[in-house]
């Protein structure tokens, strides 16, 4: 017979009905991001349901209701007595300013992804087969750019680069460099704007990432000394790099060692491999996000590859540098961190 403890219960339920309240208002952050509702309640608010679904053209009613689920969320505020809604500047921070690094809702599109993909990742379950990252629904190529930019933005030419033995100055001098998974070109776009003495190339085996990426290079005004091209890390064209970079890609790839090898030959004798990975171990709810993330993306991902390898997002340092030694990398450290990020210096 099983016991069931009450306090346990009632404890657990209650955590589950947090989740289920979570999930069911992610949509509604996914919408409102998408169709502007965030940046024109931040923009014009204080404003009436009415007025902001005017000024966004969209249902009346719909949009009514979708600031009552912001309001009982605390991701907007109603004025009862001018029946106004509105951001505060923390919330527009994280939901509308997109220049910040604060800014976390296009990470929601990852949410969405999921759930698009939710029975694609249930059958790689029964397959064993995996799930290539080109197989996902593109809200998951656009929320990986969203949710990864801002910390981009925030540690990548301040804090990143200057951990790095000599590449800081080495960049800005003039240095060749390969960004490889590169997804969108947000890391890729980025070093180019700091170091425009540099040239820079952005690979990915995803050609819808790197069809997009070159937009995004044309519209930050860098397409003359950035390019993309579609290739793989373990076989993607040049010699000579000063800088090789991955950016939360490497555990995603079925060879990672095959990788490792590649990069080893393509970097000049004194050149620095960066190599920027999930922080692990991770609690609470980074934890969640990346161990999910873990199961749905990175996991099949890297099965869906030529390899052996699965390695997930949760890869220890002592095995990223065995297995970087193992591909004749002399030294290995990891040269600085964030609460999300490992970001280790690589050379030959
Ligand atoms: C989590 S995303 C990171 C994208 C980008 N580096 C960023 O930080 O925004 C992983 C990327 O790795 C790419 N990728 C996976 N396996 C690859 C491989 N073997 N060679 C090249 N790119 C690969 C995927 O297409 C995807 O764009």
């Amino acid at each position: 017979m099983t016991t069931i403890d009450q306090t346990a219960l009632d404890a657990f339920m209650g955590q589950f009905v947090t989740d289920f309240g979570a999930a069911m208002h992610a949509a509604t952050v996914v919408i409102g991001d998408k169709l502007g509702l965030y940046k024109t309640l931040a923009e014009h608010g204080p404003i009436t349901a009415k007025d902001l679904a005017t000024r966004t053209r969209l249902d009346p009613r719909l949009v009514e209701e979708w600031c009552g689920a912001q309001g009982v969320s605390g991701y907007a505020s109603l004025d009862p007595a001018s029946g106004t809604w509105a951001l505060s500047p923390e919330q527009a921070a994280v939901l509308a300013d997109e220049s910040t690094p604060a800014f976390l809702a296009g990470a929601m599109w990852l949410v969405a992804a999921m759930f698009k993909d939710e029975e694609k990742i249930r059958t790689a379950f029964e397959t064993g087969r995996g799930l290539g990252w080109h197989e996902h629904d593109h809200d998951l190529f656009h929320g990986t750019e969203r949710l990864f930019k801002p910390g981009y933005l925030g540690n990548l030419v301040a804090a990143w680069i200057p951990a790095l033995d000599g590449v800081h100055e080495r960049l800005q001098a003039g240095a060749s460099i390969a960004d490889l998974g590169c997804g969108h070109g947000a890391s890729t776009i980025l070093l180019a704007q700091a170091y425009p003495e540099s040239t820079i190339v952005g690979f990915d085996y995803h050609a819808e990432s790197i069809d997009v990426a070159r937009k995004r290079a044309a519209e930050a005004g860098v397409a003359d000394r950035v390019r993309f091209e579609v290739a793989s890390a373990e076989d993607f064209p040049g010699t000579g790099y000063d800088l090789v970079c991955i950016f939360d890609a490497l555990h995603d790839m079925g060879d990672p060692a095959a990788a490792a090898s590649h990069i080893r030959a393509a970097l000049a004798e004194d050149g620095t491999w960066l190599l920027v990975e999930p922080m692990t171990p991770v609690e609470g709810p980074v934890g969640r996000v990346f161990l999910s993330a873990s199961v749905g993306i990175c996991t099949p991902g890297a099965q869906a590859q030529a390899g052996a390898f699965a390695l997930g997002n949760q890869v220890t340092d002592e095995r990223w540098a065995e297995l970087i030694a193992a591909s004749g990398f002399t030294r290995f450290r990891r040269a600085t961190e964030t609460p999300l990020n490992r970001i280790f210096e690589v050379r030959r």
